[in-house]
């Protein structure tokens, strides 16, 4: 099996919590890619779902396979977020925003009544930090940020990617942050809550109900 596999057969699990009526958030990145085909499948066949997409990729995917797209505005209360990780600890914390989404991913899921989290193994870890912290910020505030994470004890870099400085979909930046292994999530968490120019941090502290996780063919979930 390969992690794809593990990807899909997660994405499979969290799909069939979706009934008829459900207005979903839909997540951004490869595994949540599978749980979007996945739910077009099913409204091919006749499901009636709506969505609110985490990103700009997602939305163009979910309108693709025929999922019908609303905003938080018209539903500001959704019935199940389904989403990725970049690593999820024994208590539910997770990092996210691999893919430069977290913002509008920690809205959306702020947002859900049930979110539901899909991962392949390798983003299970006892510990959360191996995976840099990503930040996303204002950009006119980059120097100041960096100068008070670093202070804070992180190895902060402007993301880069095709050789191009990263923005966001809302057009910021985003700094990927090493703070080591993190000991205490939420209270990072706090304190970088409160440092202007950070506009959200992937640490996402007791929004998650469930992970699955796909493991060499077989699923398994963690619950809080
Ligand atoms: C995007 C995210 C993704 O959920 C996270 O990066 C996991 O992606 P993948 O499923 O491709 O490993 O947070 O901002």
């Amino acid at each position: 099996m390969s992690a794809d596999d593990d990807k899909k057969l997660a994405a499979q699990s969290a799909v069939d919590l979706v009934e008829d009526g459900m207005v979903l958030g839909l997540g951004t990145g490869s595994t949540a890619v599978f749980a979007v085909q996945l739910l077009g499948e099913r409204v091919k066949k006749g499901l009636k779902i709506k969505g609110v997409p985490t990103s700009d990729s997602t939305e163009k995917l979910a309108r693709s396979v025929g999922i019908p797209i609303v905003t938080l505005d018209e539903f500001p209360a959704l019935d199940l977020d389904i989403d990725g990780a970049d690593e999820v600890e024994p208590s539910l914390c997770l990092i996210k925003g691999g893919g430069g989404a977290l913002l509008r991913e920690k809205i959306v899921a702020y947002a859900s009544k049930r979110v539901v989290i899909i991962v392949d193994e390798k983003k299970l870890v006892e510990k959360l930090g191996k995976f840099h912290l990503p930040i996303e910020i204002v950009p006119f505030s980059r120097g100041l940020v960096q100068e008070k994470v670093d202070e804070m004890g992180a190895k902060s870099v402007v993301r880069v990617r095709d050789d191009r400085v990263f923005r966001t979909d809302e057009n910021n930046l985003i700094l990927d942050c090493d703070f080591g292994l993190i000991e205490d999530p939420r209270a990072l968490a706090q304190k970088l809550s409160l440092i202007p120019g950070i506009v959200e941090h992937g640490l996402f502290i007791d929004m998650v109900e469930r992970v699955i996780i796909g493991n060499d063919g077989k699923v398994k979930e963690l619950t809080k």
